[in-house]
């Protein structure tokens, strides 16, 4: 969990040092635990020693697609467990994947001036990001649980804007499907752009008043897509602002003065189209399967993961 990327701290810095955290936030019980199954998975880039964290559900058997989730700038944390274990929840696999290196302490206890040092050098050079993010791709590749040739990832902020990165770095290479971003930052690279004729989908979920998403960045964002013929969609949440699907985040009221905030409309519209993006993607059109069926384990029509997913 965090509280904003960078150029938000930028703006507000203060009200974010008033927010600090000390413990991780306990993210609500959304799935149904007794069938989830977690582990650490190591895995390296180089030197750095990497710890991504891994689930699943084993009421199904079998490798399964499998979605990526690229953390925000504190590393990783409950949120992004809490994001891999709705995934597991849904009858795919949830693959948090480590940047920072399990050398570093992660999560909200970081302050924010340590938590820029540590984002930056990614931010700031695509040639060392995109490798770190592919590290985990490759990874999730190797896993005998995953359908290796039905990967999707996304990112939350930090995250985000590497998702994007990661469509520019793997372009036309079988496994991953499509990526998409959430309160990305940036939507632009400074490193080579997206390759044309590249069958990625590539998603933005953004907020519209979000004060670190220029109106130029967005233009140049889409102009890009299009120049790469992709398909593409850029979400644009009204009354929005950054980090809008952290949960443990006060939720944004209007206040032109504070750059980030929950907005429960946004993160459950985001959640939901994402969803639809992966059966899609997936190709999981079959309405009688684990995914989408009545009778299905994860029904989220009528199962209980479902009903609880509702409020997701
Ligand atoms: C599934 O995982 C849960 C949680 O780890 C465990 O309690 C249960 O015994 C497992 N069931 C099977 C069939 O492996
Ligand atoms: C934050 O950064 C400072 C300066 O580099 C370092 O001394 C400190 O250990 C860091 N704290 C955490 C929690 O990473
Ligand atoms: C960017 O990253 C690459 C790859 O790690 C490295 O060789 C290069 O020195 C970095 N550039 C800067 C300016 O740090
Ligand atoms: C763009 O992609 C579509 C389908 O993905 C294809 O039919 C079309 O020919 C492409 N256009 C260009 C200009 O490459
Ligand atoms: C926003 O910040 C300005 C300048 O600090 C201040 O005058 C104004 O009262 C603030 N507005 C709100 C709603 O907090
Ligand atoms: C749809 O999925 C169900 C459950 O996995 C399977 O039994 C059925 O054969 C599938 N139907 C088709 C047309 O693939």
């Amino acid at each position: 969990m965090d509280r904003s990327c960078f150029l938000v701290v930028m703006l507000v810095l203060s009200p974010l040092a008033a927010w600090a955290q000390t413990s991780d936030f306990e993210y609500p019980t959304l799935w149904d635990p007794s069938t989830i199954v977690s582990s650490s998975v190591d895995y390296a880039d180089g030197d750095a020693k990497l710890k991504g964290y891994l689930a699943y559900s084993n009421a199904t058997s079998g490798p399964r697609p499998v979605v990526i989730i690229y953390p925000d700038w504190d590393g990783i944390s409950n949120y992004e467990r809490f994001r891999a274990n709705l995934f597991a929840s849904m009858g795919y696999a949830g693959f948090v994947a480590d940047v920072y290196s399990q050398a570093v302490q992660q999560g909200p206890s970081i302050p924010a001036a340590n938590r820029s040092a540590l984002m930056m050098p990614f931010r700031s050079n695509s040639s060392y990001y995109r490798p770190r993010l592919l590290a985990a791709l490759n990874t999730v590749r190797t896993l005998d649980i995953a359908q290796k040739d039905k990967i999707f990832a996304i990112g939350y902020c930090f995250g985000g804007g590497g998702v994007f990165e990661l469509a520019r770095a793997w372009p036309n290479t079988p496994g991953l499907l499509g990526v998409g971003g959430y309160h990305p930052g940036p939507l632009v690279s400074a490193g080579p752009k997206m390759q044309a004729g590249s069958p990625l989908r590539v998603y933005a979920f953004s907020g519209a008043e979000d004060p670190g998403i220029t109106g130029d960045s967005v233009v140049a964002w889409k102009d890009e897509m299009r120049a790469a013929n992709v398909t593409w969609g850029y979400y644009n949440y009204g009354a929005t602002v950054h980090g809008f699907t952290l949960l443990e985040s006060p939720v944004w009221t209007g206040n032109k003065n504070v750059s980030n905030g929950y907005n429960a409309a946004a993160d459950h519209a985001s959640w939901w189209a994402l969803r639809g993006i992966l059966l899609e993607v997936f190709q999981l059109t079959n309405t009688s399967n684990a995914y989408t069926s009545a009778g299905g384990a994860y029904d989220y029509q009528t199962g209980m993961a479902g009903t609880k997913l509702m409020s997701a």
